[in-house]
């Protein structure tokens, strides 16, 4: 099923899964504020999509995910201006952080800037075997602006952050694995049937448990480990009150697969 009323963003639910592909291709996927206004509404409309259980964020055509943000629309922007477009792509991250369902983004080409920004706010990234990544403001006079200096240290590491977000440079899919940035490479042609075969089989787990589980790893991030492991103790613990919790038990003891309604 496709939703029609977007213009830059296809939004498709397909079983339990819902793909957002960002399709703007004559600028490379560019994010301007109209199309991040648009991510932003299809990740709301996933999160309130009770049939909706795991999202793909993926790029249209083969050669880019996201080229970055639109540096023609930056380019005329004045410092008041630039917070705002700033916090319009914050406001994407912030989003993705506290979604309850979980997002896997399909590196399908070029994640530079904004757009390496975007996939590192998913929850992980499977990346095609043509994938290249990057973080080039610097080459513009500029730094990142939609929390690539926040999370790219946290997912990869102070010293290596730096070094991209120094040099500007950009690197391979290989590369990209290397450093922890992407947790599976694909060829080109099978990478959302295979992004596709993960998000299905979390779709088949108990969605609050997938949900609290989420959010206690994302949490892990910015709470001390006493705070964390008290986080993970409420959530462990609410997860008893849920029907869920029983069918998954009661299926294992009965020897036959669980069958998860959400509740
Ligand atoms: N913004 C606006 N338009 C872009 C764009 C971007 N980030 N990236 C590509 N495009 C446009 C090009 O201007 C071009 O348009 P025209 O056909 O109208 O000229 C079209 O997309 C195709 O691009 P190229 O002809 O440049 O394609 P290429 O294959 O020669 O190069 C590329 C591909 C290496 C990705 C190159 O397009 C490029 O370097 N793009 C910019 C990458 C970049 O600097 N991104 C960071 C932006 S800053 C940022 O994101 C800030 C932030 O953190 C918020």
């Amino acid at each position: 099923m496709t939703t029609p009323s977007y213009e830059n963003v296809r939004y498709e639910i397909d079983g339990f899964i819902a793909t957002v592909t960002i399709a703007r291709e004559k600028a490379l996927n560019a994010l301007n504020r109209h199309t991040l206004n648009e991510i932003g509404w299809a990740l709301r409309e996933a999160d309130g999509d009770a049939r909706v259980r795991v999202v793909i964020l993926t790029g249209a055509g083969e050669k880019a995910f996201v080229a970055g943000a639109d540096i023609s629309e930056m380019s005329e922007q004045n410092a008041t201006e630039a917070r705002s477009f700033a916090a319009a792509g914050r406001n994407i991250g912030d989003i993705l952080e506290n979604m309850t369902k979980p997002v896997i983004a399909a590196v399908n080409g070029f994640a530079l800037g904004g757009g390496c920004e975007l996939a590192l706010a998913c929850d992980f990234v499977y990346a095609s075997d043509k994938a290249k990544f990057g973080q080039p403001e610097v080459n513009l006079g500029v730094i990142p602006g939609f929390g690539g200096t926040q999370r790219l240290p946290r997912r990869i590491g102070a010293g290596r952050a730096m070094e991209l977000i120094l040099t500007g440079d950009v690197i391979n899919a290989e590369e990209a694995y290397r450093i922890g940035l992407v947790n599976r490479i694909v060829p080109g042609a099978e990478l959302l049937a295979e992004t596709r075969k993960t998000a299905d089989k979390i779709a088949a787990k108990g969605p609050l448990a997938i949900a609290y589980a989420r959010r206690a790893v994302r949490k892990a991030a910015e709470l001390n480990l006493p705070a964390g492991n008290d986080l993970e103790a409420e959530l462990f613990a609410l997860l008893f009150a849920t029907a869920d919790q029983k069918e998954g038990m009661r299926a294992f003891i009965a020897k036959r697969p669980a069958k998860f309604e959400g509740k």
